[in-house]
């Protein structure tokens, strides 16, 4: 059921926040956890819609998740080859693409195994041929409807060991690859054209998987059996960034980030609105550091001025899931902001490209569409405020909220319960800190 939420102008935005555990990294907690032999601790998995349809597809593989206390999982494995279960069934993946993308790794490295991958109507219309392709070059099987899209069956097989040049930077794809490398005969290497997050690389370290990296080419070999520690997951900094920019935008505004990923490869967007005369303060990971454990920390967050910018394409994976937070900003913003070599926001939740500038126009702001981004003008004032349509993104409702409370009428955004794919507390949060 879709519901309608207006925010209205309010603020300031102050006090302590604490964001939701990071996505990403639970999806691969509980994959990596489900892969290895000795049961894995995951400390603050995070709760939302997404990461409870992972649980779910690894306990369908036959793996156990108990809780071993309050914010503690256990991830009860069954071992990277082990043979897994519900064979010739059906892995329902919900809204989640990093499921959708990863898991396939691990089951075509399973001889003999036969899996359906099905999900919502709004992950039926997103590509899945970028895995499948280094997925049969390996040795899998993998039948897409229309070549390219859910519901689709891997075959596992013995896999072989390539080396993939990713045709678009993709954390997912790489991902895939690596993962699947660990099951294939000889070592798996991924080249990438620019970086894109590295939770899993990081992951694998941790896990013991003799792992090299070469600038933008990173090599697995095969093992045997993964040996992962306790995971903790620090906060999602691409939630906290809804409440970051709330803060930055919001005039007398001051916010203070607890226990948030300060992870370089997902940390872009706090650098751009630094560019732009944002005040973030405090301990971003150094861009190039190459480390096995996830960085945390706090950010210093304050209200101010903003300058237009220009995001170019080697920016775009390192803040992919903000960029409509740009766009944002850049309606605030004094001059022009552009964003280039974006045209993957066409393919997430929704079309990002689409949704931002049709939303955001809305509301007044002088924004168009490129093909592989959009350009906003803004004059330093404020939106004045109307409708959003989130279109069952999670990400567009919570811009919206923002919007609105940034706004000068305010902002009625449909849709708003989307916001639980990936942030079920976002409402309460923005709420309580105002
Ligand atoms: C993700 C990678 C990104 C991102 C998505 C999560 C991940 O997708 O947009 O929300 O966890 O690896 P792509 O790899 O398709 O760019």
């Amino acid at each position: 059921m879709s519901s309608t939420v207006r925010f209205d102008p309010a603020g300031p935005l102050r006090g302590d926040y604490t964001p939701p555990a990071d996505k990403s990294i639970s999806h691969r907690a509980a994959l990596f956890g489900a892969m290895a032999d000795e049961p894995v601790p995951v400390v603050n998995y995070l709760d939302s819609e997404d990461t409870r349809s992972t649980l779910d597809a690894v306990m369908t593989l036959g793996a156990a998740v108990e809780e071993e206390r309050q914010d503690c999982l256990l991830l009860r494995g069954i071992g990277l080859h082990a043979p897994l279960e519900a064979t010739g069934g059906l892995l329902n993946v919900g809204n989640a693409g990093t499921l959708m993308r990863l898991l396939p790794g691990w089951l075509a490295g399973q001889p003999g195994g036969v899996w359906t991958l099905d999900g919502d109507a709004s992950i039926r219309q997103r590509p899945v041929d970028r895995i499948a392709e280094p997925l049969r070059r390996m040795g899998a099987s993998v039948e897409a409807r229309d070549g390219r899209f859910a519901p689709f069956t891997v075959r596992g097989a013995e896999l072989t060991g390539i080396e993939y040049e990713l045709p678009v930077p993709s954390a997912q794809v790489k991902s895939c690859v690596l993962i699947a490398g660990m099951l294939a005969g000889g070592s798996t290497t991924v080249s990438e054209g620019s970086r894109s997050r590295d939770h899993t690389e990081r992951m694998l370290r941790r896990a013991r998987v003799p792992f090299e990296r070469d600038g933008l080419r990173t090599t697995v070999a095969q093992v045997d059996e993964l040996e992962l520690d306790r995971v903790v997951v620090p906060g999602d900094p691409s939630s906290a960034a809804f409440i970051v920019a709330a803060a930055i935008l919001v005039s007398g505004s001051r916010v203070v980030v607890k226990d948030v990923g300060l992870n370089w490869t997902r940390t872009g967007l706090f650098r751009i609105a630094e560019r732009m005369g944002a005040v973030i303060v405090g301990d971003l990971e150094e861009p190039g550091t190459e480390a096995d454990e996830e960085p945390v920390g706090e950010l210093d967050v304050a209200s101010g001025p903003l300058e237009g910018t220009v995001v170019e394409a080697h920016e775009v994976p390192l803040a992919i899931d903000e960029l409509t937070l740009v766009a944002l900003l850049g309606a605030y913003a004094d001059g022009e902001t552009v964003v280039r070599g974006a045209e993957e926001l066409r393919l997430k939740e929704s079309d990002r490209i689409a949704g931002v500038v049709e939303g955001l126009r809305g509301l007044g702001s002088d924004i168009e569409a490129t093909p592989d981004g959009f350009i906003v003008q803004g004059d330093g004032s404020p939106l004045q405020g109307g409708t959003i349509d989130a279109k069952g993104d999670h990400r567009m409702a919570m811009l919206g909220a923002v919007a609105g409370l940034a706004s000068v009428e305010g902002v009625e955004v449909v849709g708003m319960d989307a916001a639980a794919v990936s942030y079920p507390g976002f409402e309460h949060d923005l709420r309580a800190l105002l």
